[in-house]
């Protein structure tokens, strides 16, 4: 006997049920593997929330649409052409239809709205956001695992909080997506983002600006480019400073944030600042302009609101989580943590110069970082070849791990594509104001002086972290003789960060 009315009975319907039902158990199946593993493929997620529910619903449409071709082929020709079906409960075969369509609806609306909070959940997770288009992602994802954020979720900094928010990210992903999928992308992605959320929404949740106060002590380990790799110290007071009154005094670093401080940029890079507006809390402003470049009259009348700029954390911290380390940087920090040994004839200058390359591949990096290494040691040092294997094999492995940590050359980030504006290094940063070039109409300077951010108290190979306190502070010393030039230099117009320094 049928237990359904005999409509459902034909291959439409049969076959819809049938991919219904399969699609559900894949779907199920999917789930439990994405519960039940510790580190679930991002693809899974992708697989179960988004790709395999397409097939269910299109099963679930073809039941009544088999149905209804099946009827309407039956009624053609016959005195009851017109007219809908009817549905009569006394009938047990359409008693089951109904139950079974009823039930059958609220299990599905069910796992419809579990389903979807899985979809959103996930869409928002550190995996899908990092890993599913791997190669693209690879660089920040990578960098993000290294950084001091890397317990935060992607979506607390590039999404925040709110529906417009999550909207506007969502509208902007399906861009993404369809950029991935037609190899459509930039390398390197541009930055800065243009519509990252404003920082004081998204950082400010988890540091606020009341937080801010007192100066920290900074011990920095540099090492130098001699056959020694010597080990060079600088201890110095950052004067961190305060944003907010209730919890401290306004001054220091993050004074900037209790002020309002406006910036004319030449480009979208922001590298080169033209003017700065200081507005003072007694309605004063004191505008400085670039001595270089400075706008003229009628550019100051016609520029458009959206070329000035308010400074807020990214004008200085633009690089939280994704910090691409230069190839010195990333030598001192293999040497300081004793990934690599300190004690490998010039190591520190040979390894910066390879991974100051640039490189097609990675395994390209790889392959030259090895032998690049095992040649220098040849030709320059045959001892360390034949007595201290172990040593090479281990500083190998080590500047292969930095270059891995921070360059990617399948989409060309490295540090020298993402200027950091911290500091005054290899890119200009804070000296993008403070150059003693930024000039007020009295002639007064935007202060550039060496103790206006920090204050040196040691310096000098190997000293410790508490020498030099109680002292006082010290001149800067440059740690290799260059006949005081960085007095009338930037830092950066020497460190690049590439080559040897
Ligand atoms: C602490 C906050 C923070 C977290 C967490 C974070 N980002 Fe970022 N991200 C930023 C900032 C700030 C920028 C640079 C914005 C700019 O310069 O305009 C950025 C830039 C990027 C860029 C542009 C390319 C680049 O390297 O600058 C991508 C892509 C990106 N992030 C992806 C991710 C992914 C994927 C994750 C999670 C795995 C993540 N981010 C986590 C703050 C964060
Ligand atoms: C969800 C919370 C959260 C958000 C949002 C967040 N951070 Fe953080 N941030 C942290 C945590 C946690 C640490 C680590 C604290 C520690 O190590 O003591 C940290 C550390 C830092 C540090 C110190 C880094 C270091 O090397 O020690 C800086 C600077 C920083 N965050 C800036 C930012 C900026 C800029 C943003 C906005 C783009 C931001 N954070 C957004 C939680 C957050
Ligand atoms: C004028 C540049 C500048 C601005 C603007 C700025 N910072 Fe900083 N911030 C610094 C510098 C410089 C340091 C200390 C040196 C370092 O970390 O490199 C620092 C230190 C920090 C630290 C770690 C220090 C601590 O107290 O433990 C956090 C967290 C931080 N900033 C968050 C923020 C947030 C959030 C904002 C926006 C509300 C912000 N900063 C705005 C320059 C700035
Ligand atoms: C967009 C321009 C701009 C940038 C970028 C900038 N500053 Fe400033 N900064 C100013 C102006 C304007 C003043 C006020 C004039 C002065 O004090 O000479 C100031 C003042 C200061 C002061 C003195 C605050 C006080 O206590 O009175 C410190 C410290 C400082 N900046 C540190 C930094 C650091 C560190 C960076 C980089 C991380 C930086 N600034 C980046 C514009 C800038
Ligand atoms: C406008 C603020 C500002 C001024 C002016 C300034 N610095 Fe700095 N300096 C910084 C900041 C911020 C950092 C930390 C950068 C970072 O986070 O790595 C720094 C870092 C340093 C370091 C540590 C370097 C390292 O290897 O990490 C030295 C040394 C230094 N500065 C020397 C100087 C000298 C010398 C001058 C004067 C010619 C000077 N600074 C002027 C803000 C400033
Ligand atoms: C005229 C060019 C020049 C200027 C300007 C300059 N340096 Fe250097 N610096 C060098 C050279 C060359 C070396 C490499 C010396 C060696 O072989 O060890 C070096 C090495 C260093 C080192 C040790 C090696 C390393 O990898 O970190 C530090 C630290 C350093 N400089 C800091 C600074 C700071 C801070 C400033 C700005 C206040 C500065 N330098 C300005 C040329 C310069």
């Amino acid at each position: 006997m049928r237990r359904y009315p005999k409509y459902v009975y034909n291959p439409i319907s049969l076959i819809g049920a049938a991919l219904a039902v399969a699609m559900l158990f894949a779907i199920i199946l999917v789930f439990v593997v994405d519960v039940t593993s510790e580190e679930p493929s991002p693809y899974i997620g992708i697989l179960g929330f988004a790709v395999l529910p397409l097939p269910l619903i299109i099963g679930l449409l073809l039941v009544p649409a088999g149905m209804w071709l099946e009827w309407s082929r039956e009624r053609k020709g016959t005195s009851k052409a017109k007219g809908l079906p009817t549905l009569d409960m006394n009938r047990p075969e359409h008693r089951t239809a109904f139950i079974t369509f009823v039930t059958g609806t609220i299990i599905l609306l069910l796992l419809t709205a579990g389903g979807s909070y899985k979809a959103y959940e996930y869409t928002e997770s550190v995996s899908f956001c990092g890993r599913v288009c791997h190669e693209v992602m690879d660089p920040e994802y990578t960098t993000y695992l290294n950084g001091p954020h890397a317990r935060v979720g992607c979506v607390e900094c590039h999404i925040g909080e709110g529906a417009e928010w999550y909207a506007r990210s969502k509208i902007s992903g399906v861009y993404q997506f369809y950029s991935v999928l037609f190899n459509k992308y930039p390398a390197p992605i541009p930055t800065p983002i243009d519509n990252l959320r404003p920082a004081r929404e998204t950082c400010e949740r988890c540091h606020w600006p009341a937080k801010f106060h007192g100066d920290q002590m900074w011990g920095v380990s540099r090492y130098l480019n001699d056959e020694e790799n010597t080990r060079w110290r600088i201890q110095l007071v950052m004067k961190t400073g305060g944003a907010d009154e209730t919890t401290g005094q306004i001054r220091g670093i993050h004074w900037h944030i209790a002020q309002k401080v406006e910036y004319v940029p030449t480009d979208s890079t922001r590298m080169d600042i033209r003017e700065v507006r200081l507005h003072r809390a007694d309605g004063t402003v004191e505008v400085y302009q670039s001595m270089y470049n400075p706008l003229s009259e009628e550019e100051r009348a016609a520029l458009p609101a959206e070329e000035i700029r308010t400074m807020d954390c990214m004008d200085c911290h633009n690089r939280p989580s994704h910090q691409y380390l230069s190839p010195r940087r990333a030598m001192d920090h293999g040497l300081e943590t004793e990934l690599l040994p300190r004690d490998l004839p010039y190591l520190k200058r040979v390894g910066t110069n390879l991974l100051a390359s640039e490189y097609i591949t990675r395994e390209e990096g790889l392959q030259a970082i090895e032998s690049g290494l095992i040649s220098f040691y040849e030709e320059n040092h045959p001892e360390v070849v034949s007595t201290r294997q172990e040593d090479l094999t281990n500083a190998i492995a080590g500047v292969q791990q930095l270059f891995e940590m921070n360059f990617f050359p399948a989409m060309k980030a490295r540090w020298s594509a993402y200027p950091t504006h911290i500091g005054h290094q290899e890119f200009p940063g804070c000296y993008r104001c403070h150059n003693g070039a930024m000039v007020s109409e009295e002639g007064e300077i935007i202060r550039n002086d060496c103790q206006l951010c920090h204050v040196i108290l040691a310096q000098g190979p190997d000293v410790s972290i508490y020498e030099g306190v109680g002292e006082g502070i010290t001149e800067f010393k440059h740690p290799e003789d260059i006949y005081e030039a960085w007095r009338e230099m930037a830092c950066h117009e020497c460190h690049t960060g590439g080559e040897y320094f």
